[in-house]
């Protein structure tokens, strides 16, 4: 069975009430792909009245959510919340809280098998540091971020694997799709070989590092991308065009 593109547009920590309204409308009046799911991550602060004012066929997602279910966590947010808010989805373990917020494998594990456990949804990134990608260690960084999780949780059908390259985040440095389409089959290739054939078949993996409307078609065509986590771009109007990268 074929996957269900998806596009998630994460937001990071840009935006106000005021331009984010802009943002929902403008996604409120494209036309988008009716075959993509498409997920957007506004800061904590502006979840609800994002989840409020946008049309219903596009979700929204936390950046980050805790592993515990309550209690003295200052700063953080509960599964519990997150489902309280109809908010379905988390990314977790993006590189920028890997390496500014010193994230481990474990961490981001336990916290993607806390809210998976609670039915929140996960966008779990993976990704090599550009003297990883040059030390040939890209796959061996990739999968072992992805082994961590498969030793706390087999959750696999609410989890979406963005593989994001660190050194094409933010940078305009998008990794070819070459580059993309080879780690990704890997990461394929590893689940079936680790968890199941079933998983790696039916696992979506997309891809994350400078997606824009230019290059998203050609990525798109790709046998193992499966969509996109795009930082910068989602919140420009090239989002829908990046959503629509299908057709
Ligand atoms: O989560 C999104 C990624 O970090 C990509 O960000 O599209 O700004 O490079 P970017």
């Amino acid at each position: 069975m074929a996957r269900q593109f998806f596009v998630g547009g994460n937001f990071k920590m840009n935006g106000t009430l005021s331009s984010i309204k802009s943002i929902v409308s403008a996604l409120n009046d494209a036309k988008l792909d009716s075959n993509t799911e498409v997920v957007i991550a506004p800061p904590s602060l502006y979840l609800i009245p994002t989840r409020d004012h946008l049309r219903k066929d596009v979700e929204v997602a936390a950046q980050n959510v805790y592993d515990k279910p309550s209690g003295a966590f200052t700063g953080e947010i509960a599964v519990d919340q997150l489902k309280d808010a109809n908010v379905n989805w988390a990314i977790l373990g993006h590189s920028e809280r890997r390496t500014l917020m010193g994230e481990t494998d474990e961490f981001v594990a336990s916290k993607t098998a806390h809210a998976t456990d609670s039915g929140i949804k996960v966008i779990f990134c993976c990704g090599e540091s550009l003297e990883e990608r040059e030390a040939n260690q890209t796959v061996d960084v990739v999968t072992r971020q992805i082994a961590a999780v498969t030793k706390q949780t087999k959750n696999w059908d609410q989890i979406v694997i963005a593989y994001e390259p660190i050194w094409a985040i933010g940078t305009g440095k998008v990794a070819t799709s070459e580059q993309a389409q080879e780690v990704h089959a890997a990461i394929r290739e590893w689940l079936k070989k680790n968890v199941s054939e079933e998983v790696a078949e039916k696992v979506r993996v997309i891809y994350g590092g400078s997606v824009s409307a230019k290059n998203c078609k050609e990525l798109a065509q790709c046998a193992d991308i499966d969509g996109f986590l795009v930082g910068g771009a989602s919140l420009k109007p090239e989002f829908a065009d990046i959503i629509n990268a299908k057709i």
